[in-house]
């Protein structure tokens, strides 16, 4: 992607930062977020950082209508907050949506957009295939699947070209290692401290972990390939870690003397999670990083931080 204008809502978060960082070398980028849990010191020099909400449609339309490309990964993400609110949830998630779908339909751009492999809920059909039925199992999945289908209608309807990336559970440097945060950062940081790292559950649970670099890789992929418009696509490894090996590996990987302990599950938690990849690969997409290699590298960017 060279000297295109592209907008990145919730670029001062995690993942959204990363896409901005990718792409702040050869483009004109345009960071829409509302510091909600984004922070200013993410966005790269050189990025324009347009402090606004995307539920508020005239604040956005202008930015929106003059893209090439949009990468949408502003959301209210806590699952657990969408539960105590899930009308706000809705709000920023679907509305939000609708308003970047609405003022694309103003311009040319197209759309890449965070959904989640939350809206599969507890499915045992592994590995998860995109034609499994959504079943989410918080309104934070209800919101995502929502929003895919209004993806859907918008392709439909006008031809708006547009994609759905449904992300597992990715990691990496400047991921919020708050309570509510992914379980990565959350032992990164503890270890870091020689802190215990509680395990929810008996620690076989599994997840598919995908390393932040590989997510804006798809990410850039789907953007320049004609073939995934319309479509939804796993954005994962196709490979399944329990959450007792990562303990170990964090521990092993920081030099920490972290024990590791067991608490009870917690209620709504997932036994399972697992991509299927194949659809993705077609487009030609093929995860670089190993779960190792990923580890190592936010390990090194969470201990400099506490450092300086
Ligand atoms: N991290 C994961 O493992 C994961 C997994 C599946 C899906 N996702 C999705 O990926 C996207 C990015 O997630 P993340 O992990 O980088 O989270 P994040 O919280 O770091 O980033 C979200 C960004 O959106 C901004 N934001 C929130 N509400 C906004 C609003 N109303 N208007 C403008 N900006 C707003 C926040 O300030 C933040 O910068 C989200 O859509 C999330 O649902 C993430």
């Amino acid at each position: 992607m060279r000297n295109k204008l592209v907008v990145v809502t919730g670029g001062a978060g995690f993942i959204g930062s990363h896409i901005a960082w990718e792409l702040v070398k050869d483009n004109d980028i345009v960071v829409i977020d509302n510091l909600q849990t984004g922070k200013e010191e993410n966005v790269p020099a050189g990025v324009k950082l347009v402090k606004a909400d995307i539920r508020d449609y005239g604040a956005i339309v202008d930015l929106v209508m003059q893209a090439d490309y949009v990468f949408h990964e502003a959301a209210q993400v806590s699952v657990v907050e969408s539960i105590k609110d899930p009308l706000l949830t809705e709000d920023v998630n679907v509305v939000g949506t609708l308003n970047i779908l609405k003022a694309l339909l103003e311009g040319h751009g197209k759309l890449v957009f965070a959904s989640s492999a939350a809206i599969y809920g507890d499915n045992s059909h592994l590995p998860l295939v995109e034609t499994e039925k959504p079943r989410p199992l918080s309104p934070y999945g209800v919101t995502k699947a929502t929003a895919e289908e209004y993806l859907r209608v918008f392709h439909e309807l006008y031809g708006l070209p547009v994609v759905a990336l449904r992300y597992f559970n990715v990691f990496g440097p400047r991921q919020s290692a708050n309570q509510y945060a992914g379980v990565i950062s959350i032992f990164i940081n503890r270890a870091l401290k020689n802190e215990p790292l509680i395990i929810f559950g008996d620690g076989r649970q599994t997840r598919d972990f995908i390393y932040v670099k590989d997510v804006v890789k798809a990410n850039i992929l789907v953007a320049e390939s004609r073939r995934a418009n319309g479509r939804v696509f796993n954005v994962a490894t196709g490979k399944q870690t329990s959450i007792l090996e990562l303990a170990q590996k964090v521990v092993e990987i920081t030099g920490a003397n972290s024990p590791i302990t067991f608490d009870k599950p917690r209620p709504g938690d997932i036994k399972h999670s697992l991509a299927d990849i194949r659809e993705i690969r077609k487009l030609g997409f093929e995860p670089e990083w190993s779960l190792e290699d990923g580890l190592k590298k936010t390990v090194e960017w969470y201990a400099v931080k506490r450092e300086g």
